[in-house]
């Protein structure tokens, strides 16, 4: 894999002031302020001055050794730079309301971790949110309902008003034959009651964290379970968002799939969401296709099939 880069301190300067401007405009603001915090993480970590000192197009592992940091974090920061215009270079590896996300993603709690990002790439085991509050965000949100409340709103808000419905029309089929789902980190139950609604034959198991399902409202044909889905998860015909591993029938991933070689226009938001995942967990990120057929092939499964939908997320089905 060889990232060619060319840029200079100016350049990013530049285009930092213009984003900047555009901060307070429109749905975009969300991706202006990641915009924002990895243009600053890519000056704090010194990536213009290691280009410009190079004086010639640079290899990744030239700039990983260079400033002393692992490839596969940088990999990702520069993919996202690159995406948007701040480095020239060439990669060989391969609306609705945003209302909810952006009152998550603008609160003090998750504005802060934004401003040690390049310490989490520094150190590849510690998410910014750990450096920035001292544990992970799922122990935060559990002490902390305000901050539970808005993750909450900011998921549910997306997958009940768009992503779910955009599934159910987009590829009915894959609920075909099942009479049992678990929904693993289903949340407060609002996703299932959507899909029970849709699919009234299916019997849905909301299954989250004990302090989630224990204020989750109660839901006709939904059955609300607590417990850690490290530890087990209830048995159903299939599992649904989460590959959760261990189970023994379909999994139904709902979730990004950042493809590097064919762009869409829902791209941006898929690098934007990794970076996000970079920033608020320690080894959340968003997949490219063949990350996720690793993933799956490690956990057993022989087979899997893609369909994307119109939306950021696609459903990937995977076979025992
Ligand atoms: C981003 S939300 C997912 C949204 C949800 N899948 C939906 O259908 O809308 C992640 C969820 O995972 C849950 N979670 C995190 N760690 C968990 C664990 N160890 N066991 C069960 N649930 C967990 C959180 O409580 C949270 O509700």
């Amino acid at each position: 894999m060889v990232v060619a880069v060319v840029a200079t301190i100016s350049i990013v300067a530049r285009l930092m002031l213009l984003s900047l401007s555009r901060i307070l405009c429109c749905r975009h603001c969300v991706i202006c302020k990641m915009e924002t915090a990895v243009v600053r993480c890519a000056i704090e970590l010194g990536i213009p001055d290691a280009i410009e000192s190079h004086g010639s197009p640079m290899t990744l592992s030239e700039l990983s050794s260079t400033l002393g940091c692992a490839p596969s974090p940088l990999y990702r920061i520069m993919r996202f730079l690159m995406h948007r215009g701040k480095f020239k270079g060439k990669l060989n590896s391969q609306e609705h309301s945003m209302a909810a996300l952006i009152l998550l993603e603008s609160s003090p709690m998750l504005l802060t971790p934004w401003l040690s990002l390049s310490a989490s790439v520094l150190d590849d085991d510690t998410s910014s949110f750990e450096v920035a509050h001292g544990e992970d965000i799922w122990s935060y949100s559990a002490t902390n309902p305000a901050h539970d409340q808005f993750i909450n709103e900011a998921v549910t808000t997306q997958g009940k008003a768009v992503l779910v419905p955009t599934m159910i029309h987009g590829c009915p089929e894959v609920f075909n034959g099942l009479s049992s789902l678990v929904n693993v980190g289903g949340d407060n139950g609002t996703t299932l009651k959507v899909l029970v609604k849709a699919f009234p034959w299916l019997r849905g198991i909301n299954f989250d964290q004990s302090h989630v399902v224990s204020v989750a409202a109660v839901i006709s044909g939904v059955e609300n379970v607590g417990g850690d889905m490290f530890e087990s998860v209830p048995m159903a015909d299939a599992a649904f968002l989460k590959a959760v591993l261990e189970n023994k029938g379909k999994v139904i991933i709902v979730d990004a799939v950042i493809e590097e070689a064919e762009i869409d226009k829902l791209t941006d938001v898929r690098l934007a969401l990794d970076m996000a995942m970079m920033t608020h967990t320690s080894k959340g990120k968003e997949r490219t296709l063949k990350e996720w057929g690793f993933v799956l092939g490690e956990a057993g499964y022989s087979r899997y099939t893609l369909k994307t939908i119109h939306a950021v997320q696609s459903v990937i089905e995977a076979f025992p």
